[in-house]
């Protein structure tokens, strides 16, 4: 598998961390393309449990390169916290390496946001106040400081010095804030973080097509989702990097052709945190099953993830946006006790049937989900390790999802840790 691309189907914390850890065995290379420390991707390996932010997850497998991608944003204290975190659990993270062309995460990026959400009131995005959105539009405008202005102090002050201008007058004026100085933060960034940080600066895109030009296996790890891509996602209500498996190109620097197996992580019924759209939420004691028993918690935030039933409408949305060639079902363990289980399989807008994403931000609020239901298998799953151990009623929602969205199944988890993976033929 030369190039893997590793992507969430629905709303985040679908278990890509999990799916990559295992995978981080046989590759040789992971990449993460996209996001900041707005992700929480967790790995179980028997007792112990890692929760990685930064860091890609094929940090615990000492011989595999885990690269923190150009497309991805970097809070320097953010990542130093859980290299020392890993260390200290006795994880060595020298294979670790970070783009030069990542743009930095700063202070007042992280300030803003936080501000900004408090502008928002209750129109807010419900987002992980990590900065992660105003760094995104400092690229865009393009003044935004890059990991590599590090290696150059007198261009680090320069550009921070233009922009600090414009962002402490909004600090000032709009919210009666006294910001940071530049010298406060060059202190920190030039004296601190650049001496700690500067082994670990590569140019990863050469470093990337080396690995692949010598035949090596490379997984581009997605953080968020699908439905959280500022393109393509349920806008406003996403994050600001297109988690999409395209995004690994531009967020890695390789073309399509690189791209060989492109994995959908899919939970086996639904998440979402924060604000925004949710046809098939649910509010009853079904959903705060899915809470309980699914430890549905956000990792990094700990806010109480929304619960809801499976839609197939988003996942064949999904093998389209991504091109998925197979899907990863995550979770299943988490319906063992249901009698029955709704999956959605189209909406219904305006009276009318919809098999497809209604474009239109309005006909996703009004969509009514129309269900099919299937039987539930009760019984424990999750000490199975094959297909055939399955209950044949779970089997069959796993075909029935797959039908569904028009991929096949190449993996099915039932429980959080490594070896509660079956692997389908
Ligand atoms: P990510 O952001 O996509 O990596 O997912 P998170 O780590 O935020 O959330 C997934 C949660 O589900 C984590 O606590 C995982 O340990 C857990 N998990 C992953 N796969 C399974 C599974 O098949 N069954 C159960 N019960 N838990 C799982
Ligand atoms: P992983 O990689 C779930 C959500 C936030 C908010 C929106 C915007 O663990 O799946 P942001 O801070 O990115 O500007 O917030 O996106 N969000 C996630 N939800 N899993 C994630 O990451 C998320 N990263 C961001 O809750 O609704
Ligand atoms: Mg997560």
């Amino acid at each position: 598998m030369p190039g893997t691309v590793v992507v969430g189907t629905q709303w985040g914390d679908e278990g890509k961390g999990k799916l990559t850890d295992i995978l981080a065995e046989e590759v040789d290379m992971v990449v993460r393309y996209q996001g900041g420390h707005n992700a929480g991707h967790t790995i179980v390996v028997g007792e112990q449990s890692f929760a990685v932010r930064l860091v890609p997850s094929g940090v615990l497998h000492p011989g595999t390169v885990n690269v923190i991608g150009n497309g991805v944003v970097v809070d320097p204290r953010i990542l130093f916290g859980e290299i020392d975190t890993l260390e200290a659990r006795g994880i060595d993270t020298s294979n670790l390496v970070v783009s030069g062309n990542a743009h930095l995460v700063m202070p007042y990026h992280q300030e803003l946001d936080v501000l900004f959400e408090r502008h928002l009131g209750k129109n807010k995005l419900g987002t992980t106040k990590g900065g992660i959105g105003p760094t995104y539009a400092d690229k865009a405008l393009r003044v935004g400081l890059r990991v590599q202005d590090l290696l150059d102090p007198k261009i680090f002050r320069e550009k921070l010095e233009v922009v600090l201008k414009e962002k402490n007058a909004i600090l000032a004026k709009v919210y009666n804030r006294l910001g940071p100085t530049a010298d406060d933060i060059c202190d920190e960034y030039l004296g601190e973080i650049a001496p700690r940080l500067k082994p670990r600066i590569v140019d990863s895109v050469n470093l990337i097509h080396e690995a692949l030009e010598a035949g090596k296996d490379v997984m581009f790890e997605g953080a968020q989702a699908t439905f959280l891509d500022l393109d393509h996602g349920t806008y406003p209500f996403v994050t600001s990097s297109n988690p999409v498996a395209g995004g690994a190109c531009a967020g890695a620097g390789v073309g399509p052709r690189h791209l060989d197996r492109i994995i959908g992580i899919t939970k086996a019924y639904l998440t979402r945190v924060g604000s925004g759209p949710f046809p098939t939420e649910l509010f009853d004691d079904i959903g705060d099953g899915f809470v309980d028993r699914g430890h549905e918690y956000g990792v990094n935030t700990k806010r109480r993830r929304r619960p809801g039933w499976f839609d197939s409408v988003m996942l064949r949305q999904a093998a389209r946006l991504n091109s998925l060639t197979e899907i990863f079902i995550t979770k299943l363990d988490i319906l063992d006790p249901l009698p029955t289980i709704k999956v959605c399989v189209a909406y219904e807008i305006d009276g009318k049937r919809v098999t497809h994403m209604p474009y239109h931000q309005s006909d996703l609020h009004n969509a009514v989900p129309i269900y099919d239901e299937r039987p539930g298998w009760q019984s424990d799953t999750s000490s199975c390790t094959t297909m055939e151990e399955l209950p044949a009623a779970a089997r069959d929602y796993i075909l029935f999802l797959a039908e569904q969205g028009g991929v096949p199944v190449s993996y099915v988890g039932v429980g959080p840790e490594r070896k509660q993976t079956i692997r389908v033929a």
